[in-house]
């Protein structure tokens, strides 16, 4: 089954072929994230209106690298949300007219369960059941993956994502949007135990997190150093905010006992929360899962691949920018 993914949630205009679910045959992703870089986040209008520009050219590229002709999908996927509603409509619209003039199925796809589908186009094997652990730019949750298409929130973020919390972090270090791979890059070179950042826990739910105290701390740090007129590390401070959020989503999953942890979103390709997490795993014989690094953050192969396990058509939806799992 060959199926043309679609996603424009965010700032990536993306499109990709997928054969069977688990065999990229192309994946090609327009980002608009250097604009975005001077604004310090994304700004939803100017998002709408680029996915608006790249959108055609980008499914074209798509159908063409994949040596295929458009008459040889057998469906058309896209994302229904979460996402800003302007942008997910753009990648609706052009996926519904696609699928109207190929009379061949339209399959919405929640762009959660598409980051957690990276996990089966890297790993071939990777079945259900599982624990994962998503942690993207608007999302942070553990979720017990039954099956495909039967998942199950256990744990949320009170407060802040994690991928969020890197960019305001990183806004305030002064680096351009998106911060969290920044933030990574220097906590490299950094002292992770300099500076003791706040870990918040839950009694009432042990699998919740909430990354908003640790965040103010890590600004006041900051600003307190900068009033001072004193000097200090930003590696450090980037290490010792970067310990405290693996710490937190580290011992949040390893709570769940699950023999079996699936990784996704966009801050799965952070180094050390791979590092802390393969560390951990090692120790208590546990199998940790990621996606390659450039599946990580938004792209459509992932889309297409969570489609194939979907299959249930839908030709009247709509954008729904707060769909829920
Ligand atoms: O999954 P994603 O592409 O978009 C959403 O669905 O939200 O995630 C984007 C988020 C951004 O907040 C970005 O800073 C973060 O993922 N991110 C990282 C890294 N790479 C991307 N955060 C920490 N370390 C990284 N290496
Ligand atoms: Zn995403």
């Amino acid at each position: 089954m060959i199926i043309l993914g679609i996603e424009t949630s965010c700032d990536e205009t993306a499109a990709s072929v997928v054969k069977d679910g688990r065999i990229v045959m192309s994946n090609i992703i327009a980002s608009s994230a250097q604009i975005f870089e001077e604004y310090g986040g994304v700004v939803p209008e100017i998002a709408s209106r680029k996915h608006v520009e790249y959108i055609l050219m980008v499914i074209d590229q798509a159908i063409k690298k994949a040596g295929i002709k458009k008459e040889e999908l057998d469906a058309i996927a896209v994302t229904q949300g979460p996402g800003l509603v302007g942008a997910l409509l753009v990648g609706i619209t052009a996926a519904k007219a696609l699928a109207a003039a190929l009379d061949i199925p339209l399959i919405p796809v929640n762009h959660l369960k598409g980051h957690i589908a990276a996990n089966y186009i890297t790993h071939k094997d990777l079945k259900p059941p599982f624990v994962c652990l998503l942690v993207s730019g608007g999302h942070t949750n553990i979720l017990n993956v039954n099956n495909y298409d039967d998942i199950q929130n256990i744990g949320s973020t009170r407060d802040d994502a994690v991928g969020e919390a890197y960019d305001k972090v990183g806004r305030v270090m002064g680096l351009v949007y998106p911060g969290g791979p920044k933030i990574d890059k220097m906590a490299i070179e950094g002292n992770p135990e300099a500076i003791l950042f706040p870990r918040t826990k839950f009694k009432d739910n042990p699998f919740d997190f909430s990354f908003s105290g640790l965040k103010t701390a890590v600004i006041n740090y900051i600003h307190s150093k900068e009033q001072k007129n004193e000097e200090y590390s930003k590696k450090d401070v980037a290490a010792s905010f970067q310990k405290a959020v693996t710490d937190v989503l580290v011992e949040n999953v390893f709570l769940t006992k699950s023999e079996k942890i699936v990784v996704a979103g966009g801050v799965a390709a952070n180094q050390g929360l791979r590092k802390a997490l393969y560390e951990r795993a090692d120790k208590e014989k546990v199998q940790v899962y990621f996606p390659d690094i450039h599946l990580c953050t938004d792209n459509a192969a992932m889309i297409g691949s969570a489609a194939y396990y979907i299959k249930e058509e839908d030709f009247d939806i709509n954008a729904d920018p707060s769909l829920e799992m």
